[in-house]
């Protein structure tokens, strides 16, 4: 008998529920038996979690197996083994072709089926499995709660998806096909689950979602409860200083998340809200269910409820028709909302989409200008937002090493890194920090205070 465990290695790519269905499933192997390899060469399972939101996705994954063949072959020679599989939002889309495509590849798993992982993974030593069905039982039911260790290893923030899927079918996007439905996972999972990360040292959590805030949830006497009151409830929890949830989409911020942000200290002033488009025109042809006036409304409700809450957004310039005017509009939105960092992409026309049928799609060259004059402006809205908590005090959660020895890397409230110094055991503290200096994508910070983790306020101006 061999005495060394055998090894997984998940790369993961795209959205930040990859990452965590990357987690669920390293959980999963480790009641297999698997513990983590360091590289590729070292595994003998090899999984790629696959994102299918943008351009050129398939053939990265491709080009991903066609390198991972060669180690398979090396390590088959040397009397070893190198199963491959290719799961997530490329796998739901590809199916079958993957393994045309790419015979190197034993497992293509959708993101619905992971909890089948282990059984599939034995199914795949008599040839290759695809699993791309929508099963009608909650994969988060069936696969193991995460192991301690891994949490402790992850550090003081954790990512813990709620809700998945999404029944928008806005025309550019393929996440109602490749994630399925709207499903809300029950509020004793996620309570019971929020729970162990905060055991293992977790101090913040992000509610992950496609459209997290159109969460809907079975609590234990059968009443449905919304985001906010899930939040609440987290909120609750002792040892757990900060909450955030992420995507939402602005059809869904209804008045009870919007309270939320008003009376719920540990959830933090930050939104990530995508408009996608500041004109009313595309915003219809992209069947995003409201219009222009409608993001200003809501944005100034939550200002009332939260003046200093910080917006995040998403943007897709070149989308087939937007005209000069139309991008026009986007910037004067850009312009008005003052953004603290967002996201901005090319329209990529996705396979099986409506959007990729019509006709007027916007030449490559029109689309890059409009990218590189959007950045500008965007950049330029987050060196202010930057700038402007110079002097201010703020409270940081110490993460992670920073670049330099004796340095520290944490967050704000808003999601700004900060550079702090201190020692790397506070790691999970939560430290009043001056600012000192801010950059385009950081702040750097003096701690003046803390580490009890009581500090929920944002941000007091000293005076
Ligand atoms: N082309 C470009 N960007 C897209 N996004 C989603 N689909 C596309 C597409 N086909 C962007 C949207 C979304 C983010 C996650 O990715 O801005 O909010
Ligand atoms: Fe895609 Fe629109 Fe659903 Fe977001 S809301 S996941 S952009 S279809």
């Amino acid at each position: 008998m061999t005495a060394s465990r055998r090894k997984h290695f998940i790369k993961t790519f795209g959205c930040q529920m990859n990452v965590y269905d990357s987690g669920r499933m390293a959980d999963a192997l480790a009641a297999e038996g698997y513990e983590p390899a360091e590289r590729p060469e070292e595994a003998d399972l090899v999984i790629l979690n696959t994102c299918h939101i943008r351009e050129k996705a398939a053939e990265k994954v491709y080009s991903e197996v066609g390198r991972l063949r060669a180690l398979k072959e090396a390590r088959r020679r040397a009397g070893g083994e190198m199963l491959i599989g290719v799961v997530g939002c490329v796998a739901q889309a590809e199916g079958e072709e993957i393994v045309r495509r790419a015979p190197a590849v034993d497992l293509v798993i959708g993101p619905q089926s992971y909890h089948r992982l282990p059984e599939l993974l034995r199914a795949s030593r008599a040839g290759a499995v695809v699993e791309t069905e929508f099963p009608v039982e909650d994969k988060f039911d069936h696969l193991p709660a995460a192991a301690p260790a891994r949490l402790r290893s992850a550090g003081p923030t954790a990512f813990l998806t709620v809700q998945e899927g999404c029944d928008k079918f806005c025309t550019f996007c393929v996440v109602p096909y490749t994630r399925g439905a709207e499903v809300s996972r029950p509020v004793a999972a996620i309570l019971e689950e929020a729970r162990r990360l905060v055991a293992a040292g977790v101090r913040e959590i992000t509610l992950l979602g496609q459209n997290v805030n159109a969460y809907r949830g079975q609590a234990a006497d059968g009443a449905e409860w919304g985001l906010a009151r899930l939040i609440e409830a987290l909120a609750g929890l002792s040892g757990l200083e900060r909450i955030r949830y992420t995507t939402s989409h602005p059809r869904d911020m209804d008045a009870a998340l919007i309270a939320a942000h008003r009376d719920i200290p540990a959830l933090m002033p930050y939104l990530h809200l995508p408009v996608q488009s500041g004109s009313d025109r595309i915003l219809a042809l992209m069947n995003r269910k409201h219009r222009r006036d409608d993001y200003f409304a809501i944005v100034e409700r939550l200002r009332a409820a939260r003046p200093d809450i910080a917006l995040s957004g998403d943007f897709i310039v070149g989308f087939p028709g937007e005209s000069d005017r139309d991008f026009e509009d986007t910037m004067d939105l850009v312009r008005r909302i003052g953004y603290a960092q967002a996201y901005s992409f090319k329209y990529s026309p996705r396979p099986g989409t409506p959007a990729a049928g019509l006709e007027d799609q916007v030449p490559e060259a029109v689309k890059v200008e409009r990218l590189a004059a959007l950045q500008a402006e965007l950049d330029r809205g987050q060196a202010r937002f930057n700038a402007a908590t110079v002097g201010r005090r703020l409270a940081v959660l110490i993460e992670k090493p920073g670049r330099k020895p004796g340095q520290m890397i944490g967050r704000s409230p808003y999601l700004q890194s900060v550079f702090v110094e201190a020692d790397p055991g506070r790691r999970g503290e939560i430290v009043e920090t001056l600012i000192r200096s801010a950059g385009p994508n950081s702040l750097i910070g003096d701690i003046i205070a803390g580490g009890e983790g009581k500090e929920h306020r944002a941000m007091e101006a000293i005076s």
